[in-house]
């Protein structure tokens, strides 16, 4: 990880490989790690199997893939998250879009990325275009959602902010590790779990409830997916119960020409359950 100083804060930021740059951004309330198949295995030169076929509302099928570059993977902990500094009481998701320019000029790139977002970070994707499409060559929206928060979800994130400072980040565990993997991950990789866990526990609470209430008041992006001039890859996994596949499915289609990869045996975390396959639909993709 390397330190990079923006105007008002630092941001810890994994960079490894060259090429074309692909910005990751990971979901609420985890880090960069998530990412941390996908770094292995676009950052370095070899043959990735590919998904070669994807149609809408199902699996794909595998195969080796002619994708043996190389790609800039760059995945920060956004502010208030990992080792990032926190700015405590708000922070915004048009915020963590303007990060994301200023870590990109302190990084010296000019050169359009293709930008990855899961779940929060896909709400940061799409708030990037919105803010800096002069900044984009494609989008991967995986696990996420366009809808803004119903009045009564973000007046139960608010709740929720206010108790992670009070009684830290295992509030968050507890009520969202049961939702985020799909069943046969508890039972078959119960370490993955416990990874996640730590993840959380590891945040500092002042950070995540200032994103939790940036997230409650986060713009609805629902208008905005026609107007995506972009290839746009979407990825959803196939027990996703927080994004599901129907709402991942109807999102894709509502963005001119974008492709839609479902990942089997996947749930809201589909990069880390199943980093082999999402690489593979990013390499197809890239
Ligand atoms: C995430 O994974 O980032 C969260 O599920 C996003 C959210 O709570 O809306």
């Amino acid at each position: 990880m390397q330190t990079v100083r923006l105007p008002d804060i630092d941001l810890a930021v994994e960079d490894q490989g060259s090429g074309p740059p692909v910005v990751l951004l990971h979901g609420f309330p985890l880090t960069h790690a998530i990412w941390a198949g996908q770094i292995a295995a676009l950052a370095k030169k070899g043959t990735v199997p590919i998904c070669a076929k994807h149609p809408p509302g199902r699996s794909g099928k595998w195969g080796l893939s002619p994708f043996s570059g190389r790609c800039r993977m760059i995945a920060p902990d956004l502010r208030g998250f990992g080792q990032s500094s926190i700015t405590p009481g708000r922070v915004t998701i048009p915020q963590l879009a303007d990060d994301l320019a200023a870590m990109l000029d302190a990084l010296g790139v000019s050169e359009p990325v293709v930008l990855a977002g899961l779940s929060m970070g896909g709400y940061v994707a799409m708030q990037f275009f919105q803010a800096h499409r002069q900044r984009l060559r494609g989008l991967v929206l995986c696990d996420t959602r366009a809808a803004a928060d119903a009045p009564e979800v973000a007046r139960a994130r608010l709740q929720t902010a206010d108790r992670v400072e009070r009684e830290g980040p295992g509030v968050l565990a507890d009520a969202m590790l049961p939702r985020l993997f799909s069943p046969a991950t508890p039972v078959r990789r119960p370490e993955l779990v416990e990874q996640v866990r730590q993840m959380i526990l590891g945040g500092n609470p002042r950070g995540l409830a200032a994103a939790a209430r940036g997230l409650a008041e986060r713009p609805d992006f629902t208008d905005l997916l026609p107007r995506i001039d972009l290839p746009v890859l979407v990825v959803v996994g196939s027990d996703d119960a927080i994004s599901t596949p129907e709402e991942m499915g109807a999102l894709a289609r509502a963005i001119p020409g974008a492709r839609y990869v479902q990942i089997a045996a996947a749930g809201h975390l589909s990069p880390l359950e199943q980093p082999a396959a999402v690489a593979a639909a990013m390499a197809e993709f890239l």
